[in-house]
């Protein structure tokens, strides 16, 4: 994607005029698990909470005029799950990318980053992998937020591979590690999310959270609404005045 003119980014004097766009929202969204252990209940319903609760916050973030909502689907280092909470939570990632009909009402555009599916040892199965595509060829045409889920991402192999690509351009430079991104049209992270106590990064958009305000909540992720969405927005608008 890289060289590829930048989708939503302010246009030159002579340029047409470009809409300004809401808010980039992050969420690293913890304790599904620890929900649903609360409750007796194996992890696996708690996984599925969460894909309701991400499917609630998505139409709750589009209604807020959010321009990006980036999730974080599954990390690169989730593969060593029980290979039955691994193929639980891929489910997952069908059913979302399978919303076709409710991202299209809410206008939302699915977008996707992640480790690329053609690298040597990537392990996204061939059925995500067209799930993810059916999902961005099907939602193309909508022009409200878009919805980046991160599937098979980590932050310091994204940066390490931009870093890598930049050097074989030419001199290294922030602009042209930023064109080396997953996404480069993905603009700098707004505000991070993450939910559940835990006040961590976990190697999650790094590079774009270079200048993010972080909310942290002690809500689980499946318990995620309005109310946190609110209040995670708060700190932008508080940025912003
Ligand atoms: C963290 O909870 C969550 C995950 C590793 C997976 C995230 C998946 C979902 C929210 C399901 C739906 C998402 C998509 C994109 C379809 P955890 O299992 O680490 O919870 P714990 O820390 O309480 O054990």
């Amino acid at each position: 994607m890289s060289g590829q003119p930048v989708p939503n980014a302010p246009s030159g004097p002579s340029g047409p005029p470009v809409p300004a766009r809401g808010p980039h929202v992050a969420c690293i969204m913890d304790g599904n698990g620890r929900w649903a252990k609360r409750r007796g209940l194996p992890r696996t319903a708690g996984h599925t909470a969460g894909e309701e609760a991400l499917a609630a916050t998505v139409r709750a973030a589009s209604a807020r005029g959010v321009g990006h909502l980036t999730v974080f689907g599954f990390s690169t280092e989730n593969w060593v799950r029980p290979p039955a909470e691994v193929r639980h939570i891929l489910a997952l990632h069908r059913k979302l990318f399978g919303r076709i009909e409710e991202l299209n009402q809410n206008n939302v555009r699915v977008n996707w980053i992640g480790r690329p599916f053609d690298e040597p040892g990537s392990r996204t199965p061939r059925n995500v992998q067209k799930g993810i595509q059916e999902a961005i060829d099907d939602t193309k045409a909508n022009t409200g937020m878009v919805l980046t889920v991160a599937f098979d991402y980590g932050s310091r192999a994204e940066i390490t591979r931009a870093a890598r690509l930049a050097a074989a351009a030419g001199a290294p430079s922030v602009a042209a590690i930023d064109r080396a991104m997953y996404d480069p049209s993905l603009p700098p992270v707004d505000v991070l999310v993450r939910t559940s106590g835990e006040t961590r990064i976990s190697n999650f958009m790094l590079w774009q959270s270079a200048r993010a305000r972080v909310y942290f909540t002690d809500v689980a992720w499946p318990d995620f609404g309005a109310r946190q969405l609110d209040e995670a927005l708060a700190l932008v608008v508080a940025t912003r005045a």
